[in-house]
């Protein structure tokens, strides 16, 4: 009779062994919670495709701030959605635009939260693109002006990072030069290194009110089957300055979040986008799946393919269950 000499079950057996031997462990320093700020006061107003998701007016998002904080979550990823749009997204780069108003007022009233920023046009032009527009296309080097612009007065107002999410060309440079010649040396820059043209940022395009009045992002974002070109984009932002790199979309893309993974030492960042949350909301909604289950695997998968910090709609329910 044949025996197996390899009997994989002996160390599955119980829990106290599974947890002796778990590879991927997640904690709630792990996370960074996403967060859409409306111009105005008394609104909050929930996302229709992401339950539990809200465009919120500064009051409201101070308040979920220090619930977040109070978690244990370190850090919030700042959207704003302006009061009102123009041509060149004039609210992104104001002293006194929303996110510049958001950041005072959460880092005033919620210290130790750091708060990070989403640098990008696309929720401040009136055309929904992530830059200038010439000749109906976004012009790659005037958009760097503005970014760094942009990233400088997040910095100023008291931003803890910034996140440049548009992907033009030679932009970490650009915000790296300008931040360090007004003696913000100091502040990291998370780059969306990675990001690809997705059907994933629907429910966000929502949220955010930024959605491409003409067109699509697709000579900007990178195409879904480009695998080297990921490595490319990669190696461009960290020789710029990146400090940590974002893969996004997340679960479409976990094989480039390892190939990242294996190639580069910095600290490494997945978006677990708006698509992805609603997805399982909506399974959930149906009691289809577990909801708990899902997400907690899905973290869990984020980790093992290699990231390092998870940005994600689920960060509040995954600090929760956590704490169990
Ligand atoms: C802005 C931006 C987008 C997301 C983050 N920053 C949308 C886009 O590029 O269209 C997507 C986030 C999500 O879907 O949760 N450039
Ligand atoms: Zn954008």
């Amino acid at each position: 009779m044949y025996f197996p000499q390899f009997r994989a079950r002996r160390i599955r057996g119980n829990e106290t062994f599974r947890r002796m031997v778990r590879e991927t462990t997640l904690s709630v320093n792990d996370l960074v919670y996403p967060m859409f700020s409306a111009f105005g006061t008394g609104i909050k107003k929930e996302i229709s495709s992401m339950p539990g998701i809200y465009q919120q007016s500064i009051e409201h998002i101070v308040e979920e701030a220090k619930e977040v904080k109070e978690l244990g979550i370190p850090a919030v990823l700042l959207f704003g959605i302006p009061e009102t749009k123009d041509s060149v997204g004039s609210d992104a780069y104001s002293d006194t635009g929303i996110i510049q108003e958001t950041i005072r007022a959460i880092k005033r009233e919620v210290p130790g939260l750091a708060v990070i920023t989403d640098v990008c046009l696309c929720e401040y032009t009136d055309h929904g693109h992530c830059g200038l527009i010439i000749d109906g296309d976004v012009d790659n080097d005037s958009t760097l002006e503005l970014l760094a612009k942009e990233a400088l007065s997040h910095v100023k107002a008291g931003a803890d990072m910034v996140a440049p999410s548009d992907m033009m060309d030679g932009r970490v440079a650009a915000i790296r030069e300008v931040l360090d010649e007004n003696g913000y040396d100091a502040i990291p820059v998370m780059s969306y290194a990675v990001k690809y043209a997705s059907g994933y940022y629907g429910p966000f395009r929502e949220a955010a009110e930024s959605t491409p009045q003409f067109g699509d992002r697709r000579s900007y974002q990178m195409d879904s089957g480009n695998r080297l070109e990921a490595l490319r984009e990669a190696a461009s932002d960290i020789e710029e300055g990146a400090d940590i790199i974002m893969v996004k979309p997340g679960l479409p893309y976990l094989d480039i979040l390892r190939d990242l993974r294996n190639e580069y030492n910095l600290p490494l960042a997945v978006y677990n986008v708006s698509g992805e949350y609603s997805m399982i909301k909506a399974a959930a909604a149906n009691g289809w799946i577990e909801e708990e289950r899902v997400v907690m695997e899905t973290m869990t998968g984020f980790k093992r393919a290699g990231a390092d910090i998870i940005i994600t709609y689920h960060a509040k329910d995954v600090a929760r269950w956590l704490k169990k």
